[in-house]
């Protein structure tokens, strides 16, 4: 279906050219057991948020956080300055993982982890606050105190989310990367942040290789001239592992030998929690802020609300803790709430393509919370590895990172949710702490591809280029409009560039840097990123639509678009795909122009189409559109291209034109 969008390159809206028009309503199962069941429910919610925030907020955090001492003002917002719960004290790791052995919720699991190579672990309540003190007895005797920065990079194992937990414990900030970085931004990251601690591990398993971590960092460290000291666990053995004396201790040494008996010490509700780096399109990366209070409450009731957290769940987030969904889905949110997490350490595809179904049947998952790319790519592996598994106890899925086509959607919904459970496609950022937009399983009807409508609390507004409010049937940018208790307090060390980059735009606003669409019953549609923008004779097109096209052709598994420069057009439309069992010739390309020309018209029509092996990603699987329009228009690379996982994919494109 087409609409037939009128010239908006002036008013910087954006055209909708893709109707999506399949509604799935929640199970009346959900409905009934829902932690949010009714509209009404939600609609109260929704207003005393809005319309009596600290009401609202002073009463979720009276309810589900621990305070060592009351706080007096819920808000003081000065923008971009938002301070929550203010003269409260309080500590993330005692919400996490005290509160629950107070409570005598000791005994339950807290973490069922596996590893790679299929060695297991499972540590309860109880276990896990010894080992997180144990842990935290050790920073102190490594020098490290409220305030320091500790840099972690680690493999997804049970001490990843410990040293995290420890931090929380004394006041220490962490700045968890990713294990995949190189050691030029393991190194950019400590110089940035001052990180006095680095904790690694002699190696990390991957596809069933060993990666050497312990030698990344030395050279990262060779670099970074405020680390004193490096803990290392050992992961895989071997006795390869450099150590250097003076700077370099064991694990096992320093943590495992404490008592474990170091109480959670009482912090201030704007004590630093983390820093964690996301990178820009352009430059540097930028430290995201979160503070102890706001975010720690933000990620429970989110994670509770959007999960529909129940006692008896098993819930497994396949993020990885290097990115946000890991910090606020593996850790602060479920373990705040007393939930029993799966911890994955591993590839999906080892030993072989069923690895998730294998861990989803053994362990009985009840909700899984994966992303699109993962989606994806069990989509080309084909059916018949999931064919293989009982999947019957997942109630729940969950989709973040990107937006998912909607047949990917489709494929999610029937072929691991047996069509029986609900999809939770939740948008957010870094920069957000948690979950903004999101259905609520128990009574949003779903539709494919649209994280539908703002949490409690959530205020969101489309405007234009010179920041109006614009009628939200068409897209523009998205903003949010109230200060909420998990935004980011700031870029690390950088406050200039957090007031252009968040706050400028619209005064007194939190710019997104997403397009969105909001539609007649009030659902949100994500457009993607702002700099993705394909202008086409004046008609602004986002990428995701055109991609959802090409990927509702059943051949078709992947798809980028981006525009490329054009002298009669000012940009034409490139798109790159990747294919499922079909000759890719040139009546194929042909077949799929038509068939995007179909799905949304002419205007969308690709100019042109390249078949690919793989697209460029980031580390945490999101395309990489940015690289692929210089690729389009025949341009040198530029700008920062450290947070991409594969160059290869990007030099192969380059040769193929
Ligand atoms: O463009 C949006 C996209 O990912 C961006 C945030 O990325 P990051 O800070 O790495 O956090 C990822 C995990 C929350 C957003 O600005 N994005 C994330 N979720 C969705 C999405 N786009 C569409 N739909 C989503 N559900």
């Amino acid at each position: 279906m087409t609409s037939q969008p009128a010239d908006n390159s002036q008013s910087g809206s954006i055209d909708h050219v893709l109707s999506e028009d399949r509604v799935f309503p929640p199970p009346a199962e959900f409905t009934q057991n829902a932690v949010i069941s009714s509209v009404q429910q939600y609609d109260e919610m929704a207003a005393a948020a809005r319309d009596t925030p600290d009401e609202f907020w002073r009463q979720e955090a009276l309810e589900h956080l621990h305070w060592f001492e009351p706080f007096s003002d819920v808000c003081q917002w000065d923008a971009p300055d938002a301070k929550w719960f203010v003269g409260g004290k309080t500590n993330a790791c005692y919400n996490c993982v005290d509160a629950h052995v107070e409570a005598g919720r000791g005994d339950k699991t807290a973490i069922i982890w596996e590893g790679e190579p299929g060695d297991a672990r499972t540590l309860t309540y109880r276990e896990l606050q010894r080992e997180v003190a144990k842990c935290a007895e050790a920073y102190e005797q490594l020098g490290v105190g409220e305030g320091d920065v500790v840099s972690i990079y680690m493999p997804m194992t049970p001490e990843l989310a410990i040293a995290m937990l420890a931090c929380a414990r004394i006041g220490a900030i962490h700045s968890v990367i990713f294990a995949g970085f190189s050691a030029e931004s393991i190194a950019d990251r400590n110089n940035d942040a001052s990180a006095k601690l680095v904790i690694t591990s002699d190696g990390l398993y991957r596809r069933g290789k060993v990666l050497p971590l312990k030698e990344t960092v030395d050279e990262a460290l060779a670099k970074s001239t405020t680390v004193e000291k490096c803990l290392v666990l050992r992961r895989t053995g071997g006795d390869e592992t450099p150590m250097t004396e003076g700077r370099d201790v064991w694990w096992h040494d320093v943590v495992d030998t404490q008592p474990g008996e170091l109480a959670a010490k009482p912090l201030d509700s704007e004590t630093p929690l983390f820093i964690l780096y996301t990178s820009g399109s352009t430059g540097k990366p930028k430290g995201i802020l979160h503070t102890t209070a706001g975010y720690n409450l933000w990620a429970r009731r989110t994670f509770e609300w959007v999960f529909d957290y129940r006692d008896d769940d098993i819930y497994w987030c396949t993020a990885d803790c290097g990115w946000i969904t890991g910090h606020s889905y593996i850790v602060y949110g479920p373990m705040t709430a007393g939930a029993t997490c799966l911890m994955y350490e591993g590839a999906p595809n080892h030993p072989a393509e069923d690895r998730f179904w294998d861990l989803v049947e053994r362990h009985k998952v009840t909700v899984l919370y994966t992303a699109p790319t993962a989606v994806r790519a069990f989509i080309k592996w084909g059916d018949e590895h999931v064919d293989k598994h009982d999947l019957s106890s997942l109630r729940l899925l969950g989709s973040v990172g990107e937006g998912i086509n909607p047949e990917a959607w489709m494929w999610y919904h029937n072929k691991i949710g047996g069509g029986r459970c609900p999809i939770v496609d939740t948008w957010w950022q870094t920069e957000t702490g948690g979950i903004m937009m999101s259905p609520l399983p128990g009574i949003t009807p779903t539709k494919p591809s649209s994280c539908t409508k703002p949490l409690p609390g959530v205020m969101p507004k489309i405007v234009d280029e010179l920041g109006n409010e614009v009628d939200s049937e068409h897209g523009g940018k998205l903003c949010i409009s109230k200060p909420w208790p998990g935004m980011l307090r700031g870029i690390w060390g950088d406050r200039e560039r957090f007031i252009e980059q968040y706050f400028s735009d619209v005064p007194g606003q939190y710019l997104t840097g997403d397009n969105a669409r909001c539609d007649r019953d009030g659902y949100y549609w994500i457009m993607g990123r702002i700099d993705d923008v394909i202008n086409v004779s004046g008609h602004r097109l986002s990428t995701i639509e055109v991609e959802s096209a090409l990927v509702s052709h059943p051949h078709v598994c992947e798809a980028a678009v981006v525009g490329r420069p054009d002298d009669l057009k000012g940009q034409a439309i490139a798109a790159f795909v990747t294919t499922t069992g079909r000759d890719t010739d040139d009546e194929f390309l042909k077949e799929l122009k038509q068939h995007v020309r179909k799905q949304i018209g002419a205007l969308a029509q690709p100019d042109d189409i390249r078949i690919t092996s793989g697209l460029p990603k980031t580390r945490s699987g999101k395309i990489m559109r940015r690289l692929l329009r210089d690729v389009a228009a025949g341009r040198e690379l530029v700008g920062d291209t450290s947070t991409l996982e594969d160059l290869a994919s990007i030099a192969q494109l380059q040769d193929s034109e």
